[in-house]
């Protein structure tokens, strides 16, 4: 994720560029530059850090700050960018655009082949100043310029592998953009002698409403007044002008209402950009962070280390390591963590798990494993964040920026990650055969499909919220994997609807907790684990019986007695280790209609902030 803008039109651009990107923050704001033609050549102006700082930033950071330090170029054709690294932590230098004094770029996304790419060029003599996958493009554009851009894109478009979007400018051919798409979002907006470029409409709705939308593999040349459209073969391409309705604040949110539903719309993709890059011959690959088979294997036990959400990532991951691997693994909340001595030793191996990378206890329980000497290994959202640069290993989670404070694509990604890390575990020490693990690896590629599948059953989710909106509280139950979903479930309603509820071992009940069971007390049971759902059918009839309104959580195949429920929501089926990954969807989206019938503040709930950075 990240903001790309450009414009090319008779009035000087520096300005709209920057407030276009201003507007685009929300996607991306490590980093941020603009590059103009001025004069015969092309001037970028670049800095680390958000556009303008904000409270607790340093006064002198920041694009506009280094506008006013080095000057605006002046011009009125240029392209802009405000970046979520993705490789390459935040700084200058990283910071887009990226290219040389023949081309420059802007790029959203990953170009997966990136390595191969950089390797054939510095075999061609090329030097690379930046750590980004993007500069391998833009070099690649240069070599294969000889004096058509048109043809040197679409010649760099057959060799990159990956999701983009790119804003292109070459000296050569002065007050010219040039776009192109692959995965990532990219519109071209249509103006009076004057035209633009955009990741998404927000970024120039003040300008026009009318646009353009860039398909895959389409690129795009720009002048002030002519916008033509050619597909990978150069052949022109006519396209329908599009009229965008939404306001400004809308548009940010993509058209959703609240960011938090547009980034439960952004976890398929988000998956898939988290997922396959790991892969390498259908196998998970961590060997380019450090870890091998050998360390793997040398290890006596696995930490797993988080808060809320992230911690509950890990569980869903113990339960998936022990029962593979064979390996012991002790999930701790970062907060009890830090405090109580942990028996961990210079063998064992921590997995601290953070979107943020800031998360105060989180960073303690990293810095802590380290004093002792474990092998840490950091699965973070924010490249560049604290825990990323203290942990021994790092390996990045690809959900994009989380603006909602209820994280829902960062914990999807999260287990995403982590199943690849058990699958590969559970190889290396010889708990499941190759084939099984090629096996698993291919389901869990293909699995953003099933996703979106559940996603789209919004009107059973919003009727299951309308039973228990008004509920004082909830139980979620589960056994196994489905106990360790119940965990995230609740959270996720307590957060945001502001209603208590509390997540309990279905088998636990009996115990004492049951005592609470009424007609007032609904009670979601998630039961998607074949093996174990007849003791979970058992559990339900216990509290159906002392008149709890059951809502089940179930997936197809899986026979249930229907008198024992009062609402469901059945899911497709997939391998049940990786039910998870599609269970999460409901409790998400349950949370969600809950929060929305409640009127409570879906972003922002009360009390909360997106990254904990104090103890
Ligand atoms: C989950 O919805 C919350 N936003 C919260 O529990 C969050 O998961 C926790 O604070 C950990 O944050 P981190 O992943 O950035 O470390
Ligand atoms: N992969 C590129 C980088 O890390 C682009 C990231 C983005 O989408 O902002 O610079």
């Amino acid at each position: 994720m990240c903001g790309i803008v450009g414009f090319v039109g008779r009035e000087e651009c520096a300005d709209i560029l920057v407030n276009a990107l201003r507007r685009l923050e929300y996607r991306g704001y490590d980093s941020a530059g603009i590059a103009v033609f001025e004069g015969d050549r092309i001037r970028t102006v670049k800095a680390k850090g958000k556009i303008k700082p904000e409270k607790g930033d340093d006064e002198h950071s920041g694009l506009l700050y280094r506008l006013e330090t080095e000057g605006k170029p002046h011009g009125t054709c240029g392209i802009g960018h405000t970046r979520w690294a993705t490789h390459g932590e935040p700084s200058d230098v990283n910071s887009h655009p990226i290219g040389n004094e023949r081309v420059s770029i802007v790029h959203n996304g990953i170009i997966e082949n990136y390595r191969e790419i950089k390797k054939f060029l510095i075999s061609k003599g090329y030097g690379f100043e930046s750590e980004t996958d993007t500069e391998t493009v833009a070099k690649l554009l240069d070599y294969y310029y000889e004096g058509d851009p048109l043809t040197a894109i679409a010649k760099v478009l057959g060799k990159i592998e990956g999701a983009y979007a790119l804003g292109i400018i070459f000296r050569d051919h002065k007050n010219v953009i040039y776009a192109a798409r692959k995965e990532c979002p990219l519109i071209v907006g249509k103006g009076e002698h004057a035209n633009y470029i955009a990741s998404d409409v927000t970024a120039i709705l003040e300008h026009t409403r009318e646009y353009y939308l860039l398909e895959h593999s389409e690129i795009a040349e720009i002048t002030a007044d002519k916008i033509s459209f050619y597909d990978i073969n150069l052949n022109p391409v006519e396209k329908e002008l599009q009229t965008a309705t939404w306001d400004i604040e809308a548009a940010e949110k993509g058209g959703y209402e609240h960011f938090m539903l547009k980034e439960i719309h952004e976890q398929p993709e988000a998956v898939k950009r988290t997922v396959s890059p790991r892969i390498k011959d259908s196998m998970p690959d961590f060997e380019e962070c450090g870890l091998t088979d050998e360390k793997i294997n040398g290890y006596d036990r696995i930490y797993i280390v988080g808060c809320g959400s992230a911690m509950h990532a890990g569980m869903v991951a113990k339960y998936v390591i022990e029962d593979m691997a064979r390996v012991p693994v002790t999930v701790d909340i970062a907060s009890e963590f830090r405090y109580r001595r942990p028996l961990v030793t210079d063998k064992d191996l921590v997995i601290i798990i953070s979107q943020s990378g800031e998360t105060a206890d989180t960073l303690a329980a990293l810095r802590l494993s380290n004093n002792i000497g474990a092998d840490t290994l950091a699965i973070v959202n924010v490249v560049g964040s604290t825990i990323a640069r203290d942990a021994k290993m790092v390996m990045y989670t690809n959900a994009g920026p989380e603006i909602s404070v209820c994280s829902t694509k960062a914990y999807a990604v999260q287990i995403a990650f982590m199943y690849l890390l058990a699958f590969r575990i559970a190889y290396a020490k010889q708990g499941i055969t190759e084939e099984k693990c090629r096996e698993l690896t291919s389901e869990l590629l293909g699995i953003s499909d099933r996703i979106s599948e559940c996603i789209e059953e919004k009107a059973q989710y919003q009727y299951v919220a309308s039973k228990i909106m008004n509920a004082d509280s909830l139980l979620y139950i589960g056994r196994g994997l489905d106990y360790a979903m119940s965990m995230e479930g609740s959270l996720k309603l307590k957060e945001i609807s502001y209603i208590h509820s509390e997540s309990y071992a279905a088998g636990e009940l009996k115990h004492g907790t049951i005592s609470l069971i009424t007609e007032d007390m609904p009670v979601i049971a998630v039961a998607t684990q074949q093996e174990l759902f007849e003791k979970m059918q058992s559990n339900i009839k216990e509290v159906k019986a002392r008149g709890a309104k059951v809502v089940l959580v179930t997936r197809k195949g899986i026979v249930y007695d229907e008198d024992s429920v009062d609402y469901k929501v059945v899911l497709p089926a997939v391998s049940d280790v990786l039910m998870p990954m599609v269970t999460i969807v409901p409790l998400q989206m349950i949370a969600y209609y809950t929060a929305v019938q409640r009127g409570t503040n879906v972003d922002k709930p009360r009390n909360l902030a997106k990254s904990v950075t104090t103890e």
